[in-house]
């Protein structure tokens, strides 16, 4: 049974990466956040405006443990996921957790190419961008470092690069 989740940071990849381990390993892929858009129908930005941040961390949770619990998936969670609750520790009790960690101008370069919409990064000049990255990563990093796993990922510009980085997971996971 494989059971992966990728964490980390807005714009470190994990559905890039997480995509292409699943289609590699041949299981389903799901994205947590899509998960919650599709059980409530409504965008994370439209849910954090109805319900607050701390609203959408409730249902966050909630779809994990809906989520998690699925056996033969790649995962990837939101970059604020193992940050609440004991979101980590439940994680970590029931699948591979790999922490796609990746500087603040690699992931400020990430989101400036993604269309992703994130309210927390909304109306950011590019230099607030990186400013913004930098000081949550002091208060995330702890919480990305009880991964399992962690997989340093430089710029994933290229199909070669994205591969790259799935032969590593599957080498560390012995797959
Ligand atoms: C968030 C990350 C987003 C999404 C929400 C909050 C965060 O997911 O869950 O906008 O707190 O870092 P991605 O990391 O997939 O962008």
């Amino acid at each position: 049974m494989v059971r992966i989740i990728l964490l980390g940071y807005m714009g470190a990849g994990k559905t890039t990466v997480g995509k292409a381990l699943a289609a590699s390993l041949g299981v389903p892929f799901y994205d947590l956040d899509w998960f919650i858009t599709t059980r409530y129908r409504r965008s994370v930005p439209e849910i954090f405006a109805e319900r607050g941040e701390a609203g959408f961390r409730e249902l966050e949770k909630r779809m994990l443990h809906e989520a998690a619990e699925f056996e033969d998936i790649v995962l990837s969670c939101g970059g604020g996921t193992p940050c609440f609750f004991d979101n980590m520790e439940y994680m970590n009790s029931l699948a591979d957790t790999i922490y796609l960690k990746a500087t603040p101008e690699v992931l400020a370069m990430h989101l400036r190419m993604g269309k992703g919409k994130r309210p927390l990064l909304e109306g950011k000049s590019p230099e607030e961008l990186e400013d913004y990255i930098r000081e949550m990563l002091v208060t995330r990093e702890p919480f990305y470092s009880k991964a399992k796993y962690t997989l340093d990922v430089s710029l994933l510009d290229t199909a070669v690069k994205i591969q790259e980085s799935v032969k590593l997971i599957k080498e560390m996971l012995n797959l």
